[in-house]
């Protein structure tokens, strides 16, 4: 079958032909019908990031990603051939509680793999065979907004610790809850605008920021959904003060995050999603007055990897609720389709104004990019 391999550290990906997958007992054989590129598949082909499986001479890049179910085992009753699926990613290590109880995105140990990252097959090849416990069966009328699920299931587990911690001030005895409040998104990539869509269906009023102006496809839609967009290229300071409830970080950029917890109000939280390059030389932390800053206004930085099959779910909800509100939100993310073939040119150099690159697997895929 064809797959797009890289042999991490080293940089560089490629078109093979590899192997399919064995059968496994229990597993289900699924077609790949189209897969997502992010950054991480970036930093992974520049030799930066992942890990192939122990033993394997490659990994099988590809986490983001939509199949069609080809082959279930004997006696499997949840999902027969034809069925769309969406896999999840991280594997546990079988050793921690969290993993014991499938919440492998809280590992304790670290000794979890992820396909496509570290140690396990992607799903940027023809096939792949997994375990039904890991696919997200996806409504036919999904098909073309399913590829963004991955991405999706990470923003919403991010919102869902960004508000266990504001949950810390609701309700206030003898005052109403204050329910959603202001939020500020940074960074207009497809985990930002999945974000801004996923707040203003929470009722949050919603600021995103990038450095790219007003005149992208990322700030018409930002607008089109009720949310505000601010150019910052010239700095925060274009926020004029303002403060937030709550902030999802989604630039992985290495100096921006301490600069946003200046933007945090009081009891507010910041939640980083982004995944900065490691081995980058130590930046010093206590700059300023951040420190004081969240003690004395219980602020709150978390971060958040990786999802739950419960975000996975949730995420289908919420896609279908986008795509009603505002029809052609979610599929107009999806910026281009090119085939397979391209992955390696795709990775190595990121198309401007693109925000989510979608690679076709499949001969019939889903419909087209709008
Ligand atoms: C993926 C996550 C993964 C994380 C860290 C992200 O790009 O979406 O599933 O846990 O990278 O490897």
């Amino acid at each position: 079958m064809r797959a797009v391999v890289v042999e991490p550290p080293s940089p560089g990906a490629s078109v093979r032909d590899v192997p399919a997958p064995p059968d496994v007992p229990g597993g289900v054989r699924v077609s790949v019908v189209e897969c997502g590129v992010c950054g991480t598949d970036r930093d992974i082909a520049g030799g930066k990031y992942g890990r192939a499986p122990a033993g394997a001479p490659y990994l099988i890049l590809g986490h983001e990603n939509l199949g069609r179910v080809a082959k279930v085992p004997a006696g499997e009753r949840t999902l027969a051939p034809g069925d769309l699926v969406v896999a999840t990613v991280r594997r546990g290590c079988g050793r921690c509680r969290f993993c014991a109880v499938d919440r492998s995105d809280f590992c304790e140990t670290g000794l979890y793999t992820e396909r496509g990252i570290l140690g396990a097959p992607g799903y940027w090849a023809d096939e792949y065979v997994e375990r039904p416990e890991y696919l997200v069966p996806v409504p036919t009328g999904q098909a073309g907004t399913a590829v963004l699920l991955e991405p999706l299931s990470v923003v919403e587990k991010a919102i869902a610790q960004g508000e266990a911690v504001l949950r810390r001030k609701e309700p206030t005895p003898g005052h109403p809850a204050t329910g959603p409040a202001s939020a500020l998104v940074a960074g207009t990539g497809a985990v930002g605008m999945l974000a801004v869509l996923a707040l203003r269906t929470r009722g949050y009023a919603v600021t995103a920021v990038d450095r790219h102006g007003d005149a992208t496809a990322a700030a018409a839609l930002v607008q089109r959904v009720g949310a505000e967009h601010v150019d910052v290229a010239a700095g925060l300071a274009s926020l004029d003060g303002r403060e937030f409830d709550l902030i999802v970080e989604a630039a992985g950029s290495t100096a921006l995050p301490f600069a946003l917890v200046d933007r945090l109000g009081r009891n507010g939280v910041l939640v980083l999603t982004g995944i900065p390059p490691s081995g980058l030389p130590p930046a010093p932390l206590a700059e300023g007055d951040l420190l004081r800053e969240v003690v004395l206004g219980n602020r709150a930085i978390v971060g958040s990897v990786n999802a739950s099959r419960d975000d996975f779910e949730a995420g289908l909800r919420d896609l279908a609720t986008f795509e009603a509100r505002w029809p052609g939100s979610a599929s107009g993310l999806i910026t281009e389709r090119r085939p397979l073939e391209e992955a390696p040119a795709i990775v190595a150099d990121r198309a401007p104004g693109s925000i989510k690159t979608v690679l076709t697997v499949a001969a019939s895929a889903s419909p087209p990019a709008r």
